[in-house]
C-alpha cells in the first residue's frame, strides 16, 4: 500500500500495526511488573546529558521513542503505583481501570456533549449516581467526572456563588462588596487557590482537639455575620491526617444559615464505602455539591473527580457555555457533562472507574477501602508499641503520621532521600505546626504490613 506523503501518521500500514505490537507489549510489561520499580527523579542536566533532542524536523521513528521512553524517561519517573509509594496521597488502579483507560485512549470519545458521547456519558452517569446515592443524595443528583479536586471544588465554589447571587438578584437584595467563604484551617491548598481565582475571601474556622472543623466552632468564628457567605465547605478527609470533619453539624449550621455546604472528600469520602467509616459520612447527605476523587482512593488512574451536584441545574446554569457552534448541543431532556464545571472539551474520565466497578463489583472496593483502614490502625498499633517512634494523631482514615523521637527535618529529608534511592519506598517529611513527621498515606491494597514494618525499621 502506498502512504501518500505527509499522511503517514494517521495510516494504518505494516509500521505502524509493528509500532502497536511494541506499544501493548510495552504496557504489558508495565503492568506484569510485581511490584514495579520505584524508580525515581533525575536532575534536569542528568536527564539533559542522557536524552537526544527528541522533538527533531524528521522524528525519531516510533521504536526508537519508545525504547527512549522505557529505558530512560520512565526510570526518571516515580511509580505512582508501587505498594511501598506511601507519600502525599498515592494513585493505585485496579487492573480493569488501567485497562479501560487504554480503551479510552484508542476511541477518541468525546465526553463533553450526550450528542457525541451519550453511551460514555451514560456509563459515567451511572457511577456518579452510584456515589450520590452512597453519599446519601437524593435521586436527580448528579455531574461530571472533572480532571481533579481542585478543579472540582472550584467548579463547585463557582457554582454557589452564582446561585447566592441569583437569588441576591431575584430577592431585590444587594450584592455583597465581598463574597466569602468559610472552611477549616486544615482545608486543602486547592480551596486559597480556588479563592484566588475567584477573588473571593476565606474565613479560616479553627479545628477542634481533634483537628476537625466543628459546627461550633463555624459558627463561633462568623459570630452572626454571615453576610457575603456563598458556602462552607467540610473536608472529608483532610490530607495531611485523613481527619473528617463534622459533617453533619457543619452542614446543619450552613443549612440553617441558608448557604451552599460543599465537601471536599477528594481522598477521604471513598471511606464512606467501608463499614468502619461510613458513619463518618452521614452528614454528606445534606451537601450541595461533594468531590471524591478516583484517582486517590478509588482505584482509578490519573486524573478524574467525581463533582457531584444535589441539584445539577444549578451547576448547569453556572457553567454552561453558550455560543453559535455549541447551540446543536443544547437539548433540555439530554446531559452535558461539559454544562457542569469549569471546562469544555473533555475526555470520558469516569470510564475506567466505570468499568472497573461493572467488572469487580462494589463489595470489592468496600473490601480493598476496609482493607487499607485497617491496615493504617495496625502499622499505627506497630508504631505505638516502638518507643522511639510517636504517633502525631490516631490514624481515622488511612492516613498514619509520626514522629522519630530526636529527628530534625534534615534527618527524615536523609532517610527519605536513601530509601527512594534503595527502592524500597517512598516516603517524604512531612510537618504538622511546624514540627516534622514523615507519613504513610495507604491507598493501595497491595502494600503489606510486612512491608511497612521494614520501612520503620530502616529508620535508624
Ligand atoms: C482533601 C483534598 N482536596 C483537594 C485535593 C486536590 O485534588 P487534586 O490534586 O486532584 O487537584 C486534594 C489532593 O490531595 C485533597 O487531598
Amino acid at each position: 500500500m502506498t502512504t501518500p506523503h505527509g499522511n503517514h501518521m494517521h495510516t494504518v500500514d505494516l509500521e505502524t500495526m509493528k509500532l502497536r505490537e511494541q506499544v501493548f507489549d510495552y504496557a504489558r510489561r508495565r503492568m506484569n511488573y510485581d511490584p514495579p520499580p520505584l524508580d525515581g527523579p533525575k536532575t534536569i542536566s542528568e536527564l539533559r546529558a542522557i536524552v537526544p533532542a527528541t522533538v527533531t524536523e524528521e522524528g525519531l521513528g516510533g521504536i526508537e521513542a519508545l525504547s527512549l521512553f522505557e529505558n530512560v524517561l520512565a526510570e526518571a519517573t516515580i511509580s505512582n503505583d508501587h505498594p511501598n509509594y506511601l507519600s502525599f496521597i498515592p494513585c493505585a488502579p485496579t487492573e480493569a481501570a488501567t485497562l479501560f483507560d487504554l480503551i479510552v485512549s484508542a476511541s477518541t470519545i468525546y465526553g463533553g456533549s450526550w450528542m457525541e458521547g451519550a453511551g460514555a456519558v451514560y456509563a459515567e452517569n451511572q457511577v456518579l449516581e452510584w456515589l450520590a446515592t452512597e453519599a446519601g443524595l437524593p435521586e436527580g443528583a448528579g455531574g461530571v467526572f472533572v480532571q481533579g479536586g481542585t478543579l472540582g471544588n472550584l467548579s463547585a465554589l463557582v457554582a454557589a456563588r452564582h446561585t447566592a447571587k441569583e437569588a441576591l438578584l431575584a430577592a431585590g437584595k444587594e450584592i455583597p462588596s465581598r463574597w466569602r467563604f468559610a472552611c477549616s484551617s486544615e482545608a486543602h491548598s486547592s480551596l486559597k487557590a480556588a479563592a484566588r481565582v475567584m477573588d473571593v475571601d476565606i474565613v479560616p474556622v479553627p479545628v477542634n482537639a481533634e483537628g476537625r472543623l466543628t459546627g461550633q466552632a463555624l459558627e463561633s468564628t462568623l459570630e452572626g455575620d454571615w453576610d457575603g457567605i456563598f458556602a462552607v465547605v467540610a473536608t472529608g478527609g483532610t490530607t495531611n491526617f485523613g481527619i473528617v470533619d463534622e459533617l453533619h453539624d457543619v452542614g446543619t449550621v450552613a443549612k440553617a444559615h441558608g448557604v451552599w455546604f460543599h465537601v471536599d472528600g477528594a481522598y477521604g469520602l471513598a471511606a464512606m464505602l467501608a463499614p468502619s467509616t461510613r458513619h463518618l459520612f452521614a452528614g454528606v447527605a445534606l451537601a450541595d455539591s461533594f468531590i471524591v476523587d478516583p484517582h486517590k482512593w478509588l482505584f482509578a488512574p490519573f486524573d478524574a473527580c467525581a463533582l457531584v451536584y444535589r441539584n445539577p441545574e444549578l451547576g448547569r446554569i453556572t457553567h454552561s457555555q453558550h455560543a453559535d457552534y455549541l447551540d446543536a448541543l443544547e437539548n433540555p431532556d439530554e446531559w452535558n457533562p461539559s454544562d457542569y464545571a469549569y471546562n469544555l472539551t473533555r475526555r470520558p474520565r469516569g470510564l475506567p472507574l466505570w468499568f472497573s466497578l461493572a467488572t469487580y463489583g462494589v463489595a470489592a472496593y468496600r473490601n480493598a477501602v476496609e482493607m487499607n483502614i485497617q491496615l493504617a490502625y495496625k502499622i499505627a498499633d506497630e508504631i505505638r508499641r516502638r518507643p522511639d517512634l510517636e504517633l502525631v494523631r490516631d490514624p481515622e482514615l488511612s492516613v498514619v503520621v509520626f514522629t522519630k523521637k530526636g529527628w530534625e527535618l534534615a534527618d527524615y529529608s536523609r532517610w527519605s532521600a536513601k530509601l527512594l534511592e534503595d527502592g524500597i519506598g517512598f516516603v517524604v517529611p512531612s510537618s504538622h505546626q511546624g514540627i516534622p513527621n514523615t507519613r504513610f498515606a495507604i491507598v493501595n491494597p497491595r502494600t503489606s504490613f510486612e512491608s511497612l514494618v521494614e520501612i520503620l525499621d530502616t529508620m535508624v
